[in-house]
Parts: C-alpha cells; structure tokens; sequence
C-alpha cells in the first residue's frame, strides 16, 4: 500500500469532531486524563496506542457511553457530553464498536434496516442510506439475504462498516476493525475506509496494526496510559518512525 500525498485538497478548518482535554472515569478509576483531538471532513484520523491505553474509552467518550466529568467533545461545535449515544449519533456520527457484533439470525438486508430505523432516518431516506451502504461493500450484494453472524470475519466487519456508514453520513468512529483478519482482507478494509474519508467524511481509526493505519491516515495521534503523548501530520510521522518504538512497543 502506498503512501498517497494529498495535495491541494486540504479539509476546511472547521473541526467535525473535537475533543478538548477530556476527563473521562470508570467509575472511580480516571482511565482518560486530558484526551486532545480532532476530526475534519475529508481527513483519516487514527488513534494509536498499546493495549488498555484509553483508545476504546475515547471513542466511548464520544458516544456518551462512559463518564466524562472534565473537558469538552464537540460535534459541529456543540458540545454533545452527557448525551445519550442515540442523540450523539444524529450528528451523523456512525460507530463501530470493537466487538462487531452482528446478531445470530439476523440478514445482512435486516442488519441495514435496522441500522436505519436506529439511526431515526425518515421513511424515504432509508432506502438511500442502505444503497449508499452497498455502493461502499458491493461484494454484500450477493449475500444479503445470508445471516449475516455466518458471514466470514471480514464480511462481517464490511456489514459492521457499512451499518455504521448508514447513520453515519458526516462521521466514522471505527474501533479495531481489522483484528484477526487476513492481511489483505484487511488492507481492503483499509483502502475502503480511505476512500470513505476522500468522498469527504470524517474517520477516527483506532486500530492495532499501527503501520497500515499510518499509511492511511492524513492525522496521527497517539495515545498512552489515557494521555496523548504523540500527534501530527501523518506524512512526518512517517517519515521518523522512532515514535513508534517508544510509544507503541510493549
Ligand atoms: N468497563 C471498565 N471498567 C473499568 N475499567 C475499564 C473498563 N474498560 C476499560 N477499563 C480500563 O481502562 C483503561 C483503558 O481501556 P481501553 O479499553 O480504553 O483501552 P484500549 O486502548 O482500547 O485497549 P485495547 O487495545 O486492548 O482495546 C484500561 O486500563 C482498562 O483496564
Ligand atoms: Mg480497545
């Protein structure tokens, strides 16, 4: 996979999701302590770190699913902390969690259904959004009157995606998606993700596979023990990759 420089196609300023110094707890536990970032149109926005670094507890402090009880996350400059994820979400936010999660039973076509109906689209958008939702992963078509919980791993991933990307008009919060697939499996993945965020939405990519994340992305920001300790331009990030031993080997 290659590195591709986007010139001349900078995002606008204005941020669609920025997180300000977010204090966010488990309980007692004050698991993130002072998380900075943000995510523009157009831009691929990986969140990098070791395990149990705060990736996954960021992405839930976006979604209002743990406590955040100091700093800000604005959506489209609002703030959005102490909102169920079901309001979050209507910022066009879609999210797809760590563990895909697809229900035994269920068809890939009643997976997009209902993935419209939650994310509360009026009756006549519904159909778009499941349309939009094949353009992006064609190869479902063929299965989508399969359950989708019988699906290999990686198709399973593309309906977690493309569920997602059916609320998700403005923004993609995806959490590890490329765990335990096969290399090129998961580079499509990847390749579809970056050419998502070139149609012009915004990605937050939390992923382990630290190299493939830094060739997609237009941002980097690194994570460790709930604080940022690392960002910047991806390209200069890839560039020197010293980064990487000191923050991101065990
Ligand atoms: N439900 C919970 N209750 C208490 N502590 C938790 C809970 N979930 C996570 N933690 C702790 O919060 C810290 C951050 O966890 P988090 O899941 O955000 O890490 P992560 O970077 O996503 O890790 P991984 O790469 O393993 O997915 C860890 O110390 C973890 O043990
Ligand atoms: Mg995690």
């Amino acid at each position: 996979m290659s590195a591709v420089p986007r010139e001349g196609s900078a995002p606008p300023r204005t941020a669609l999701l920025e997180l300000q110094d977010v204090q966010a707890y488990y309980g007692l536990a004050h698991v993130l302590q002072g998380v900075s970032l943000g995510v523009r149109p157009g831009e691929l926005v990986a969140l990098l770190g070791r395990n149990g670094a705060g990736k996954t507890t960021t992405v839930k402090s976006i979604m209002g699913m743990v406590s955040v009880r100091g700093g800000s996350v604005r959506c489209d400059g609002r703030d959005v902390v102490g909102l169920p994820a079901e309001d979050v979400a209507q910022f066009g936010i879609g999210y797809v969690p760590e563990d895909r999660r697809m229900f035994p039973g269920l068809s890939v076509r009643e997976n997009f259904r209902l993935a419209a109906i939650g994310a509360r689209l009026p009756r006549g958008e519904q159909q778009d959004a499941q349309r939009r939702a094949l353009e992006v992963f064609p190869q479902l078509e063929a299965h989508l009157d399969r359950d989708a919980s019988r699906l290999s791993g990686g198709q399973q991933q593309m309906v977690a995606v493309g569920r997602a990307l059916i609320g998700g008009r403005r923004l993609l919060l995806v959490d590890e998606i490329t765990q335990g697939l096969a290399p090129n499996i998961a580079a499509d993945l990847g390749r579809t993700l970056r050419h998502v965020a070139d149609e012009g939405l915004g990605v937050l990519l939390v992923e382990q596979n630290s190299q493939m994340a830094l060739e997609l992305a237009d941002q980097v920001y690194v994570i460790d023990q709930g604080v940022i300790v690392h960002s910047g331009d991806a390209r200069e990030l890839r560039a020197d990759q010293s980064w990487m031993e000191q923050y991101l080997q065990l």
